[in-house]
């Protein structure tokens, strides 16, 4: 794969796909690590003279502009971390973005509105994310691949647009993919991973794979409550994926199987109802109310968990263990937070949500081995399936 460094970019303008995709309370950034993940390729064109164009997501809007999703207040905190102007695109690929990068002169950036405004950008028809494509490489003379947490997005600014122009991969992707080659390729041991967050589901294809390469697999997050639920306890109105329930019964017979220990809490702070002011308190896992649900793991669960990663040499962690958004569910993700650092192991934590977890939380990121910004996109990568956004690089 070339990059950017195999790229003439002086004088040329440079259409770089990113992942800004923040997390906003309002126009507030309430995490801008994506954008600060974003830096070093933007600073390192700039430097070499090209006229840098940057696209992006931000949420899932329905293929048509929709001020929630506006990247602008993302403009204005780009051009804050790189100390420069950044001109801002009112559309993705219209006149507005013609205009705006057509007037960038060698060093200057733009970023383009959503590119999820345009409805051809997640299209499934091969014909209409190309036509997207095609504005989108008449905006530019060369592609820089830099959105890793979208390389698993089969998307037109991710996998169709690199085929159209010369294309490098950027410095990002090539961090996180050197980081998660390390899990897949001979991983110190013992290897623990911690899958948290709400669904199942989303976790089917990584927890498939990793009953083959782990040593340990501890769970939490709403997740936890189908594997309890499999296991024979009742969860109360906890969150449950009842058609899961099969499947995670097969995953815990592969387990016991295969030899790798699985590692469920034993107690979970249970609430009356899903607020930050509901009442709530410890409970047993065998003796959740019929009336509560659980929305973070237990103090006894937080020693077991650090109990075992203590001996770990490599940690991957994604999702966070409850609501740590709400500062009573947020006890069980901090001290798994502290577990990983106080393990000593080589420390990967994978998704935006655990990523901002441990910001929120006030941890020094630095306390880790690598902060992924990739949620969906490290787990594919873990599963072993093809990345369309890094395949288009090849
Ligand atoms: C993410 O937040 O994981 C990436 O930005 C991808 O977003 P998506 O899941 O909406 O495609």
């Amino acid at each position: 794969m070339r990059t950017i460094d195999d790229l003439d970019v002086s004088g040329k303008r440079v259409f770089v796909r990113a992942d800004l995709n923040v997390p906003l309370d309002g126009e507030r950034i309430t995490d801008d690590g994506r954008i600060r993940a974003a830096l070093p390729t933007i600073g390192r064109l700039r430097e070499r003279g090209a006229r840098v164009i940057v696209a992006a997501h931000l949420g899932r809007p329905k293929g048509a502009p929709d001020p929630r999703y506006s990247l602008r207040p993302v403009a204005a905190r780009l051009g804050e971390l790189l100390g420069t102007e950044v001109a801002f695109a009112a559309d993705t690929a219209g006149e507005s973005a013609r205009a705006v990068t057509s007037a960038l002169a060698d060093g200057e950036v733009a970023l383009l509105e959503n590119v999820r405004f345009e409805p051809g950008e997640t299209s499934k028809d091969d014909a209409e994310r190309g036509e997207l494509a095609d504005r989108f490489a008449a905006l530019a003379d060369l592609y820089v691949g830099d959105a890793f947490g979208a390389v698993h997005r089969r998307h037109a600014s991710v996998y169709d647009l690199p085929g159209k122009l010369p294309h490098a991969v950027g410095g990002l992707v090539l961090t996180e993919v050197d980081v998660l080659r390390k899990l897949t390729s001979e991983p110190r041991r013992p290897y623990a991973v911690v899958l948290g967050g709400s669904k199942v589901s989303d976790k089917l294809g990584v927890i498939d794979n990793l009953l083959g390469t782990a040593d340990r697999l501890l769970i939490g997050g709403g997740m936890v409550f189908t594997f309890l639920k499999a296991k024979g306890h009742e969860v109360g109105t906890s969150l449950l994926e009842a058609d899961q329930l099969d499947t995670v019964r097969g995953y815990l017979e592969r387990a016991e199987r295969e030899g790798v220990e699985i590692v469920l809490p034993v107690d979970v702070v249970a609430a009356e109802k899903f607020a930050a002011d509901a009442a709530h308190a410890p409970v047993d896992v065998a003796e959740i109310p019929a009336d509560r649900m659980g929305l973070d793991i237990g103090p006894r669960s937080q020693e077991l968990f650090a109990q075992k990663l203590a001996d770990a040499r490599t940690v991957f962690w994604n999702g966070p263990m409850g609501v740590f958004e709400m500062e009573p569910y947020a006890g069980g993700t901090r001290a798994l937070a502290q577990a990983l650092i106080d393990s000593g192991a080589f420390t990967v934590v994978g998704g935006g949500d655990s990523a901002a977890a441990v910001r929120a939380l006030g941890f020094d990121e630095n306390a880790f081995g690598h902060i992924s910004t990739g949620g969906g996109a490290s787990l594919e990568y873990l599963e072993g399936k093809t990345l369309p956004g890094i395949a288009a690089l090849d």
